[in-house]
């Protein structure tokens, strides 16, 4: 079965399923007054990359039109902001980054703006975690936009951050206090494979009995080196299988923190060795080095068993990603979600899986298209990822890798008793 994609977008929706995020299929973006957003971060987040799909502006710039003021690029790295200012200007959309200005900071954004007298309606946040997610200096990227722009709306990209949980929940505090439109990155809430599967568990009065996520990247591409470290991306689970850790919550409900149990393969260990790694690993501390495979369980609240599995193994250029959900009986298994999503939904009635697609949906024009809406209206309720909810997944991430340490640290520490003094 192939699902339909409805011609015209619904005032109020149920859920994306009586959306079309379809980019193809958008009517052209009307004239109107001007909105002016701001990007933090001039990278593939938020410009494009060959890595995959992910591309804020070019989304912005097929929701808003004509109506796009692109009022700054801020990144560090000003020639970065140069480069893809100047293919910006080269192309049809000159108009919206005509006046574009770039800084090197926030705060020196920030003075600019109160010269120019040009507030954002929309503060796009793809800068690295380590810069953002909390209120300590230099790292409270949202919290200077809110002092200076009491009225904008953000969008956040995942993961919120790599501070401390703590040091996070000092920013979800914030956010509690103040009345900012917020949207975090995790596009994958707005696939309609996603919410096809949510709207038969909920028509059905299903019950979720288990789900278990995998995540598998494709590593001999991943050059970064702070990817590797993990005082820089803050290891895999935190920063990659996040998007997975927040779709097992978005499905299965709430994780029992107390109960995550985990494992890991270790970079010294003997299956952990990887033959393909192009940056500079050995240059990080072994104390800091990524686990190449982790795999944890725990219980929701609602009394299901949830699973993940993030390996580090694979080669070439398709990202393994997948979740099982098994409820009385049914099983629903959701892959290729960053290509080509897919769900196959097997029932009571046939052995044989329904499957179900739709094709040319595009999750982060979903999230995109969703926060200006929110934003025009002043209607946040159809925004699928909130802070408060974003936190939750970073507490569960952040809670897997402590448990999958913990008993790393528990097994060297026993290894080492049993060594011949
Ligand atoms: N949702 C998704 O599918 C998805 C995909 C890719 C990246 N991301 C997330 O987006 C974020 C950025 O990733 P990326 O791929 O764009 O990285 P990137 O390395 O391509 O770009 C990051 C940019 O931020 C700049 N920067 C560094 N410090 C800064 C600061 N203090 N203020 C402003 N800019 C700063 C860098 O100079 C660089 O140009 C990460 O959190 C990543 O996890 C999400």
């Amino acid at each position: 079965m192939t699902g339909r994609l409805p011609r015209k977008p619904l005032i109020r929706r149920q859920s994306t399923l009586d959306s079309n995020f379809a980019m193809d299929q958008q009517p052209p973006p009307l004239e109107g007054p001007s909105f002016p957003i701001a990007y933090i971060g001039a990278g593939g987040i938020n410009f494009g990359s060959a890595e995959g799909p992910w591309n804020h502006s070019f989304r912005f710039e097929h929701k808003l039109g004509p109506r796009l003021c692109v009022q700054t690029i801020v990144d560090p790295a000003i020639s970065t902001s140069e480069i893809v200012l100047n293919n910006k200007r080269a192309s049809f959309v000159e108009k919206a980054y005509r006046d574009t200005i770039t800084h090197q900071s926030i705060p020196k954004y920030i003075e600019a703006s109160k010269n120019s007298g040009i507030f954002p309606k929309i503060v796009v946040i793809g800068a690295p975690p380590q810069f953002r997610g909390c209120l300590i200096e230099n790292r409270n990227a949202e919290q200077l936009l809110s002092k200076a722009f009491p009225e904008v709306a953000m969008f956040i990209e995942k993961p919120i951050s790599t501070a401390t949980v703590e040091e996070a929940r000092a920013l979800d505090n914030y956010f509690k206090e103040h009345k900012h439109i917020v949207s975090v990155g995790y596009m994958f809430r707005y696939l309609k494979v996603v919410s096809q599967l949510r709207e038969i568990i909920q028509s059905k009065k299903l019950r979720v009995i288990t789900i278990s996520a995998r995540y598998a990247p494709t590593y001999p591409e991943i050059s970064k080196r702070f990817w590797w470290d993990k005082t820089g991306a803050c290891g895999p689970i935190v920063e990659q299988a996040t998007h997975f850790v927040d779709l097992c919550r978005f499905i299965g409900g709430e994780i029992n923190l107390d109960t995550v149990m985990a494992h890991a393969v270790e970079y010294d260990e003997e299956p952990g060795e990887l033959q393909m790694i192009s940056a500079d690993e050995k240059s990080v501390p072994g104390e800091r080095r990524i686990p190449r495979a982790t795999n944890a369980i725990w219980k929701f609240t609602s009394g299901a068993v949830g699973h993940l599995q993030h390996v580090v193994a694979l080669h070439g250029n398709r990202f393994e990603a997948s979740i099982d959900v098994f409820c009385d009986g049914f099983r629903f298994h959701l892959r290729d979600l960053y290509t080509t999503p897919i769900l196959l939904v097997r029932t009571p009635m046939n052995d044989n899986d329904i499957v179900y697609d739709f094709p040319d949906d595009d999750p982060y024009f979903g999230e995109i298209s969703t926060l200006v809406d929110a934003v025009e209206t002043g209607d946040r309720s159809q925004i699928l990822s909130s802070f408060e909810d974003a936190m939750k997944t970073y507490e569960a991430t952040w809670a897997i890798r402590l448990a999958s340490e913990r008993t790393t640290a528990e097994r060297r520490a026993r290894s080492k008793k049993q060594m011949p003094k």
